[in-house]
């Protein structure tokens, strides 16, 4: 008999939950304009909107953050994330900054112009926007298999090496100034790409000069997928997988509110010494002074311990296994669900789920009100919404898929938790034969509008 598998920490700290009725939850999601961002985080009870900063800490964390030396420059608490870096990561020169995007902003301003390319992986909907904001263009040359809930790929991330060569070829590589490799990739379900898929990207990226840079906010679980779906890799440290996927790489630039596992952060790093003179230049006018980037002392310091226990093993494989717990579950009941499940989160396809609701009524949507008045349990549309008009006809985008992501916040919530999300899904599964109509827009933002778009019942 094997002992059961239970989490490598105890909770020392505890926060309330607050229960409210089912009447409750109706009028209050019917109050706030049926937009799940609107809803005060006390009316949620298990809130799976995203894993991006909504992480526990451990007590070393906790530790630093008492620690964390506050000096305007030269702050130890910056000295430790270096150190940190520089000893999982391999780069030499690091820059801090508040978190993900403004890493883009700051990285995008010295090496993206009007025209250029970035060919890549599912771009995250920032990056593409910090990209698109320079008139220049994402290409998006993620493998097909992705786009298909169905299909059982061990590395639904991967890069097709024919299409980004196709891309090369066809637009010359002054075009391009870097090609992006995004580990794993959220924009397609948590997807993660090969070590393999990464080592023939560098390479072929060499054969035409073109640097490659990593977006790497959730690249410890992607060393874990690595160890446990790439055959040759399966005996290897997650550190020396980790070593192996940045090796060649010329920049990383990550949002330290995933795998770094702190509630606020981001860096960019990388071993060029002109390129980090010229990207301090843009530090110092969008985010603070080079020794913390938008970044408080105590929050370098939590995130120095941070990228620490990320990578270790053992946390991994809880993360995962509760992630995949999940999965198992929501099978269990017959939902609809992208396959592989990936590291981070859960995506339901909402138009198999919900059938009956017509695809221009924002099905994805209709199905996270659904979830919220059954159980409480609050997800975001990756849908309609989301993909929001056509710049030029004013209509909605229709995206390849319709779904309701439940991202898991990293060490918050028991397998307790994902059972009453199960269940959830399921009762609202049992009932879908009555769920038939969905939203109009009553209101909506000139961009970004699912943030803030009010609905109404049809
Ligand atoms: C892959 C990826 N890149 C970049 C970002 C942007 O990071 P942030 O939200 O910290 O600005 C995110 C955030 O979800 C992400 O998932």
């Amino acid at each position: 008999m094997h002992l059961p598998h239970i989490p490598p920490y105890k909770t020392k700290v505890v926060e309330p939950v607050y229960f409210r009725t089912r009447a409750e939850r109706t009028a209050k999601i019917e109050e706030v304009h049926y937009n799940l961002f609107n809803l005060h985080s006390d009316w949620v009870i298990v809130d799976m909107m995203t894993d991006s900063g909504t992480g526990a800490m451990s007590e070393q964390q906790w530790a630093e953050i008492m620690l964390g030396d506050e000096s305007y420059a030269g702050s130890e608490s910056y000295f430790k994330l270096i150190r940190s870096v520089q000893h999982i990561m391999g780069f030499e020169f690091v820059a801090p900054t508040h978190q993900g995007r403004a890493a883009e902003n700051i990285l995008f301003s010295a090496v993206v112009k009007e025209g250029d390319l970035i060919p890549g992986n599912a771009h995250f909907d920032t990056t593409k926007g910090h990209i698109e904001f320079r008139k220049a263009t994402a290409i998006d040359c993620t493998i097909l298999e992705a786009f298909d809930t169905t299909i059982i790929h061990p590395f639904k991330g991967n890069i097709d090496l024919d299409k980004l060569e196709r891309v090369i070829k066809e637009h010359g590589r002054e075009k391009i100034p870097f090609i992006n490799i995004t580990v794993t990739c959220n924009t397609v379900g948590g997807q993660p790409v090969s070590l393999k898929n990464i080592q023939e990207t560098i390479a072929l990226a060499k054969t035409y000069d073109i640097p490659v840079y990593m977006d790497i906010a959730r690249y410890a679980e992607n060393a874990y997928f690595i160890k446990t779906r790439e055959a040759a890799y399966a005996d290897w440290t997650i550190q020396e997988i980790v070593t192996a996927m940045f090796k060649d790489v010329a920049v990383v630039w990550m949002s330290a509110k995933k795998d770094g596992l702190v509630n606020i952060g981001g860096f960019i790093a990388l071993n060029d010494a002109a390129l980090y003179e010229k990207l301090s230049q843009f530090t110092i006018i969008y985010e603070g002074f080079i020794t913390y980037g938008g970044m408080s002392g105590r929050a370098m310091g939590a995130l120095s311990e941070g990228l620490k226990e990320a990578i270790e093993l053992d946390y991994l494989h809880d993360r995962i296994e509760q992630v995949h717990y999940l999965g198992a579950q929501l099978k269990k009941y017959g939902i609809p669900i992208q396959e592989p499940i990936g590291g981070h989160a859960l995506y339901i396809d909402a138009r198999k789920m919900l059938p009956y609701v017509p695809l221009d009524q924002y099905p994805a949507q209709v199905l996270g009100v659904e979830a919220y008045i059954e159980g409480g349990v609050r997800g975001v549309e990756i849908g309609t919404l989301l993909a929001d008009r056509d710049p030029i006809t004013g209509l909605d985008r229709i995206p390849e898929l319709e779904l309701l992501r439940l991202a898991v916040p990293r060490r918050v919530y028991s397998l307790q938790h994902m059972d009453y999300v199960a269940v959830t899904l399921a009762k609202i599964m049992e009932r879908r034969d009555n769920i038939r109509t969905g939203f109009n827009i009553k209101k909506q933002a000139a961009i970004l509008r699912h943030f803030t778009v009010e609905l109404s019942k049809i």
